[in-house]
């Protein structure tokens, strides 16, 4: 191993997300690592957290034409329009090679519908080597024509009804940012922490979901101004990257303060992790793990650098686990 080798194991940031044993507190975020095993030969997957898998949906999507991927300032935009191979195919060719991947694999889930979600999150849950589905919220829900990620009473239909097929997964919930402002948030936080009086189900004994990931891109879009027209054949899309990173710090922040702290539901923080700081910045506002997307793309193998990063912030902080730092913010008196 050569020395500058990231150890294995190291203590200091080896964690939990809802009892789910993670090497280190980086996963890659979905849609940015490929359906599954892409990145390994950009990086080693054995030195990551977990790999979120693209989003999958009950049928196969093309996604939106192109151009639907593109660089903005400090960002990434894309409209990439949930492309996947769809829930057969990935539980034909890819879920048979999950239990070989050497890091957690959580399966992430997009539907139009309840029945959809239901669908790909039953299909998950045979998958021994799946241990966690995370939900991704932030798609229309045609019957109701809004977003599910946006609408409480719908998200807690939605949590309630995947969770009863959930017989072993963990269920995550990736919350979308543009249900802004910390009472709103927080209360479609809520309805994904508590849907029902219902009992409690599922692995960690919880009604509603385990972990949730906050947050999602930011609808946004570029104009061509000498063409007048917009740069993404979709016109609108999702800003991913250093530009949103200070408004999921302050999600995530809010989050945790209204709602998961008191539930001790574990979050997830989602954007713009380029840098171990970027890393730390959401474990001081309650996160317990973070996850990489737009960060790939400028260096695959940068979730290796945030994990020892933070290793280093760990120690220098005299803390004996980045668990012993997650909301330890210091707020001014
Ligand atoms: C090209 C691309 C594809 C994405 N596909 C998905 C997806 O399939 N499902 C999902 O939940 N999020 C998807 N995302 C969002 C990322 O998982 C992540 O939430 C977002 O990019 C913010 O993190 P970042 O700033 O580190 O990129 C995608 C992002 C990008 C840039």
């Amino acid at each position: 191993m050569p020395t500058d080798a990231f150890p294995m194991t190291a203590p200091a940031i080896a964690t939990t997300l809802a009892g789910l044993p993670l090497r280190t507190p980086v996963l890659l975020a979905a849609g940015t690592a490929g359906t599954l095993t892409e990145m390994a030969d950009a990086l080693d997957l054995s030195r990551v957290g977990a790999v979120v898998t693209k989003s999958i949906t009950r049928l196969p999507r093309e996604g939106n034409p192109t151009w639907r991927i593109l660089p903005v300032d400090a960002g990434m935009l894309n409209a990439i329009g949930l492309a996947n191979v769809g829930m057969d195919a990935f539980i034909r060719d890819y879920a048979p090679r999950a239990a070989s991947v050497p890091t957690t694999v959580v399966g992430s889930i997009s539907g139009f519908s309840i029945e959809d979600f239901v669908a790909v999150a039953a299909a998950m849950n045979a998958v021994d080597a799946i241990p966690a589905v995370e939900l991704n919220v932030s798609c229309p829900n045609v019957k109701h024509n809004t977003e599910f990620g946006s609408d409480p009473p719908l998200l807690a239909e939605l949590v309630r009804e995947v969770r009863a097929v959930l017989t072993r997964t963990r269920l995550f919930v990736k919350l979308s940012p543009i249900a802004n402002g910390p009472l709103k948030l927080a209360e479609v936080a809520r309805a994904a922490i508590e849907p029902s009086n219902s009992a409690p189900s599922g692995p960690n004994q919880r009604p509603g979901c385990d972990a949730l990931c906050v947050a999602n891109t930011m609808p946004a879009m570029a104009i061509d101004v000498e063409t007048r027209r917009p740069r993404l054949a979709n016109v609108t899309g999702g800003l991913s990257g250093p530009a949103i990173h200070p408004i999921a710090v302050k999600l995530v922040h809010d989050v945790y303060r209204t709602v998961a702290r008191d539930s001790q539901t574990p979050i997830v923080g989602i954007g713009g992790v380029l840098k171990w700081h970027h890393a730390a910045e959401f474990i001081l506002a309650g996160a317990s793990a973070v996850q990489v997307g737009t960060g790939l793309f400028a260096d695959p193998s940068c979730p290796v650098g945030i994990a020892k990063g933070l290793e280093s912030w760990v120690r220098r902080q005299g803390a004996g686990n980045i668990r012993d730092l997650v909301g330890q913010l210091a707020l001014p008196a």
